[in-house]
């Protein structure tokens, strides 16, 4: 028995498209709400690199603090035929939507280091925030346990600054209600701005007269904000201030004294994770890895979150140097060599 050329000819199309789809490159769709703090090129590097090495290529899109672009630039993603979205949302809120359309495409996503809210999500990749809150916090108290403390938290569209604040009031409670720490500045900062970091701490040092024994502020880029508003004031390096990310400039600050401290995440196993997950995902494989439980209001996420750590110019080098996240001769750029006691 013959088959017909016509029919023939469509079965020998339809077996060479089903070698095709077996062979073809799997396209994970990255998001990014933004490039501007510097931690997330880091991310985005990290993330691209194991991709790579697993076969998988990785199509950014970076939406600037946009909640419409993101939204346009995940259905281009789906429409460009991503298996699997990774998205670092701007507003954990809204981004929901994300989650909807790509499982009407039939596509899993993972939030990547924040939380995505009220929606079917299916992992959640990061690093536990509430931690990185109570470890800025004790930090403070183990130094200061009296004084005038002001608090700088992140973007409130952000659900890591809600857990932060969880993390760090956790620890400060006990000492506001005796009454030893006084509580003189407390705001959000709108998408984590340095330059809203600075206003807060200008406004609520002129509020005070100078008042200020402590900031808590909650990452290394309002750091910078609020330490230019004490400088301003003669009061850089008088003042306590934390931070978080590792950012070079914060590392910086800490050799030269003006920072206390900074959080200190590994961007790159958070970064690798993601990848790993996201390319079992996308071949329909079973994930391996041990998940614990975050509820986002919907469901209880699957999640992985990984340990953060405190840094400061005692363990600077022994972390931060020594992991080879940021280099010594970076680091201490701007320290005189006699003063470089910490940099062994
Ligand atoms: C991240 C921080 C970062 C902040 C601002 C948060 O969601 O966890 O590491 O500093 O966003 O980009």
């Amino acid at each position: 028995m013959f088959m017909r050329p016509k029919i023939l000819a469509l079965c020998l199309l339809a077996l060479l498209q089903g070698c095709d789809s077996k062979n073809k490159t799997i396209k994970i769709g990255l998001l990014m709400d933004t490039l501007q703090t510097e931690r997330w090129q880091h991310d985005r590097d990290a993330f691209v690199k194991r991709c790579g090495e697993l076969g998988a290529q990785v199509l950014v899109q970076v939406a600037n603090g946009s909640d419409a672009t993101m939204n346009s630039q995940a259905e281009n993603l789906l429409t460009q035929g991503a298996s699997v979205l990774v998205v670092i949302p701007h507003n954990g809120t809204t981004a929901a939507t994300i989650v909807d359309a790509s499982h009407k495409a039939g596509v899993k996503v993972i939030a990547y280091d924040r939380l995505i809210m009220n929606s079917d999500l299916d992992l959640y990749v990061s690093i536990d925030a509430v931690g990185v809150g109570a470890r800025q916090a004790e930090y403070l108290v183990k130094k200061l346990p009296k004084g005038n403390y002001v608090i700088i938290e992140g973007a409130p569209t952000d659900n890591n600054a809600a857990l932060l604040r969880q993390g760090q009031m956790e620890v400060l409670k006990p000492y506001i209600d005796r009454g030893d720490i006084k509580i003189v500045g407390d705001q959000w900062a709108k998408d984590w701005l340095p330059v809203e970091a600075l206003k807060i701490m200008e406004n609520t040092l002129t509020r005070t007269g100078n008042k200020v024994d402590a900031v808590l502020a909650s990452n290394d880029g309002m750091a910078g904000g609020a330490i230019q508003a004490l400088a301003e004031q003669k009061l850089a390096g008088k003042v306590l201030v934390t931070g978080q990310d590792a950012d070079l400039a914060a590392c910086q600050r800490i050799a030269e004294g003006t920072q206390s401290m900074t959080i200190y995440k590994s961007l790159t196993e958070e970064a690798y994770k993601a990848a790993e997950m996201a390319v079992a995902m996308a071949k329909n494989e079973p994930l391996t890895e041990k998940t614990t439980m975050v509820p986002n209001g919907k469901k209880d996420v699957p999640s992985i979150l990984l340990v953060p750590m405190s840094v400061d110019k005692d363990n600077m080098m022994a972390t931060i140097v020594a992991d080879g996240f940021q280099k010594k001769e970076d680091v201490y750029k701007n320290v005189p060599k006699e003063n470089q006691t910490a940099a062994k």
